[in-house]
């Protein structure tokens, strides 16, 4: 049984409990982080505690907890339940005032929720999946304007799995105003020629940690970036497209809507920056 950590406290996952009346579960209204572990490391810890602090200071939430206490209990839970390969799911809700009501309660009188637990996933690295890369559908982006926040708001991502599951396929990618805005959980991406294609920066797109890092390496590794919107058209004639996210980090995509990307199978640009992220990323691990 895991041991999750609860408001301060590090319990096992039976007995840890929050309010009915918490607005994460009435309202959706809190946000959430996913941070990998390898090695039984944190990835790229830093850059998801500054997006915490980024979401939380746009919905006006208080943070209940410091960077270097958060650190703690991320390495606490990796250590209490012994993970080497997985995920830390953090989550930070506006609490509850003991009833339901549209406006915020009052941040001097309710404190925020923090619930956090581990997802132990041996294989997460070398992944058959990202051997065999993903096949996507693509659906319309129906979500609200602010998907920069890292809300707990996944509903419409989870009917987009959902979707690509009746399908026969792994993921769904959105596309709004004819342009691809990302995966249901992951950022997305196109390659032509020696030019990696990625929609720019905006409140369209959550900002992708891993999308930071990799388009760092990419043009490290003397890769052409273009921070642009695509179509879904575009995408189905590129040599190779794929996704990032901290749960999957480089994902090929080899099919889109029924339409393989050259032969089928992964290419060359997004295994080679899989390899790279992933060693560059276990040595910056802490
Ligand atoms: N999802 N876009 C969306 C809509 C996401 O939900 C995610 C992450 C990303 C990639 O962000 P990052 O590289 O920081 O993980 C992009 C997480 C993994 C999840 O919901 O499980």
């Amino acid at each position: 049984m895991r041991t999750v950590y609860v408001n301060g406290e590090y319990l096992p996952e039976t007995e840890a409990s929050i309010s009915i009346f918490d607005r994460g579960f009435l309202m959706a209204d809190g946000v959430y982080e996913v941070t990998s572990v390898l090695d039984g490391k944190l990835i790229d810890f830093d850059g998801h505690a500054v997006r915490l602090s980024r979401s939380l200071n746009e919905l006006e939430m208080n943070n209940p907890i410091s960077k270097a206490d958060l650190l703690e209990v991320h390495r606490e839970l990796v250590r209490l339940n012994e993970i080497e390969e997985g995920l830390i799911y953090l989550q930070i809700t506006r609490g509850s005032d003991g009833d339901r009501d549209f406006a915020f309660p009052d941040p001097e009188t309710t404190v925020p929720t923090i619930v956090l637990f581990t997802q132990n996933k041996p294989g997460l690295a070398d992944s058959p999946a990202a051997k065999r890369g993903a096949k996507i559908i693509s659906i319309d982006d129906i979500r609200w304007g602010r998907r920069d926040i890292k809300t707990v708001q996944l509903l419409y991502p989870s009917m987009g799995k959902m979707m690509a599951k009746k399908a026969g396929c792994d993921d769904a990618w959105m596309v709004e105003d004819g342009f691809v805005t990302e995966g249901t959980s992951n950022n997305a991406y196109i390659v032509k020629g020696n030019k990696i294609i990625t929609r720019a920066l905006s409140n369209d797109i959550l900002h992708g940690i891993t999308r930071a890092a990799v388009l760092r390496f990419a043009r490290e590794a003397q890769m052409e970036v273009e921070e642009r919107n695509f179509t879904i058209d575009e995408a189905k004639q590129a040599d190779e497209a794929f996704t990032t996210s901290a749960s999957a980090f480089v994902m090929p995509v080899v099919e889109i809507d029924g339409v393989a990307l050259g032969d089928g199978a992964p290419g060359r640009v997004a295994p080679r920056l899989r390899e790279i992220y992933l060693d560059e990323m276990r040595k910056a691990a802490i």
